[in-house]
């Protein structure tokens, strides 16, 4: 057997990494998705499984992916087929094979990821054009010429609005821009973009939540949104599904389950510390989440339509609190242009940090097990985004976006941390896992995380595997409710995503066998 551990690139310096994974985490889905979770489970209900969820899943495989990462950087891997290699000893040789979920889940992220922030991109544009306030007479009619507008802006092949040119516009520049700093590198490129664009995010996001906490009454108070985020509903606390909304909720912030945390991490040096940087890092996520996530759009939206106005807009899903509602309530603003504009920007920021992350598990793997150079393996992930992103946005009517979004985005999370966690905790060795968390560590894991690392969170994991794949995954598997039309184009995008897996299964055993490490 031998092992080759190629020269790695490591992170400039500490708080350039802790803004890179803040800015990996901190996304969308911080600032659309939680929101309309959030509202559709109950509000404040929903926060009780959700920092359940915090404590006993996300932050314990958080820790878990630092730590994974780390070790499998020091034998020169940065993707996770070669990080599963290593934890299990190069001893079982099928670890490496359920790695490539942690390559191809964050792909077929990024792919459609990088569509949606391209939208806060021509949002930014058309707020400074003032493009889609003042669409109706009244604030309803207004918010109903907001969802008309991003419907046409969405629908390429509608030209009664912005035309099907300008999407494509904004998305090409989005890759393009993309593209780019993903070429420079770690520390010339992601570790750039963190140090200007994660202050910046929240320096818009602090700026926008005081904005909105001081809005007069209208048909409610700022305080009546704050109100319903923090009050639960103890009754509805048996309700299963808002048990796992909230799980999943925090895989999607955290990125945990995704691969990209492992890929940042594995550029840390061997006495680099994780569990205070690791903690840290989750700690801003959550910041941005709860307090500013949770404090701009449903407030906002509770102000200008009511409790019972926000909450419905919200059942629409992710992008009516966000987009249509946010973009409604700006309009309504003096300087409205301005606001619309620290809005989509700042969602635009919080896209991008997060696309580059997701983008990094592919370009290790392509660097590692193709042999590229960085530029080539950065070129070739965005003509992907490029080429396979036409298909999901010529096809968006067809439900092809969500389709990738719950496989990969949602239930393939679970998946991927129930194995990793497998491999963490029982293959690895708690005992040799908690050294190996601890090298260099500026903080000490409180010792009950051990038996929670051990039992707690793979209990939880099954748990939610089981329940949630036979409420939900079954039938979505079966396509139960999809239209007639809408299935041909639902096999094509699952049919792809399986095609990335089988090439990136090939090119494993190929490399693998190249470098004589089976067998
Ligand atoms: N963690 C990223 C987000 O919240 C993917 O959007």
């Amino acid at each position: 057997m031998s092992v080759q551990q190629p020269v790695k690139e490591q992170w400039g310096t500490r708080i350039g990494l802790v803004l890179a994974m803040a800015g990996n985490a901190v996304g969308l889905g911080n600032f659309l998705r939680f929101p309309v979770q959030a509202a559709q489970n109950g509000g404040g209900t929903f926060m009780i499984p959700y920092f359940i969820s915090f404590i006993l899943l996300g932050i314990p495989m958080m820790w878990i992916e630092w730590g994974v990462g780390r070790y499998g950087g020091r034998f020169g891997h940065g993707s996770v087929p070669g990080m599963f290699d290593v934890l299990t000893d190069r001893k079982k040789h099928w670890a490496k094979y359920f790695g490539i979920l942690g390559v191809v889940m964050p792909l077929v992220v990024f792919i459609y990821y990088t569509y949606i922030t391209s939208w806060m991109l021509g949002f930014s544009f058309f707020s400074l054009t003032g493009k889609y306030f003042g669409l109706g007479d009244d604030v309803q009619a207004r918010a109903e010429g907001v969802r008309n507008f991003l419907a046409t802006y969405q629908d390429v092949g509608d030209t009664s609005g912005v035309g099907g040119w300008m999407p494509i516009l904004f998305f090409a520049l989005t890759m393009v821009f993309l593209g780019w700093v993903l070429s420079r590198g770690i520390r010339g490129g992601i570790e750039k973009l963190a140090l200007y664009g994660v202050p910046l995010l929240f320096f818009f996001a602090i700026v926008l939540l005081v904005r909105i906490l001081t809005l007069p009454p209208a048909a409610a108070s700022p305080a009546e949104g704050l109100n319903f985020i923090w009050n639960p509903d103890w009754a509805s606390l048996g309700n299963a599904r808002v048990w796992v909304a909230a799980a999943g909720q925090i895989f999607f912030t955290l990125s945990v389950g995704m691969g990209s945390i492992q890929t940042y991490a594995s550029y840390l040096r061997r006495k680099d510390d994780i569990t205070l940087t690791g903690l840290s890092t989750a700690a801003t996520n959550e910041f941005a989440e709860v307090v500013l996530g949770g404090t701009i759009a449903i407030p906002a939206a509770v102000v200008f339509f009511g409790v019972s106005g926000a909450m419905a807009i919200a059942q629409g899903g992710s992008f009516d609190l966000g987009i249509v509602a946010m973009g409604t309530v700006l309009g309504e603003l003096g300087g409205s242009q301005i606001w619309g504009f620290i809005w989509f920007f700042l969602l635009f920021i919080a896209g991008i940090t997060s696309c580059v992350a997701l983008a990094s598990p592919t370009i290790s793997f392509l660097q590692e097990e193709v042999g590229m150079t960085r530029r080539g393996a950065a070129k070739m992930v965005t003509l992907l985004g490029i080429g396979i992103g036409l298909f999901h946005i010529f096809f968006l009517q067809h439900g092809v976006l969500d389709e990738w979004d719950y496989w990969a985005g949602t239930f393939g999370l679970v998946v991927f941390a129930a194995i990793e966690i497998f491999l963490f905790s029982w293959i690895f060795g708690i005992n040799r896992g908690w050294d190996e968390l601890h090298e260099g560590a500026d903080l000490r894991i409180p010792a009950f995380y051990k038996p929670v690392m051990k039992w707690v969170t793979p209990a939880f994991l099954a748990i939610l595997l089981v329940w949630w794949g036979w409420t939900e995954a079954v039938p979505k598997l079966m396509m139960d409710g999809v239209a007639a039309e809408d299935v041909p184009y639902l096999w094509v995008a699952r049919a792809m995503m399986v095609a990335m897996a089988l090439t990136g299964i090939w090119l494993i055993k190929r490399s693998w066998a190249r470098k004589q490490l089976d067998g």
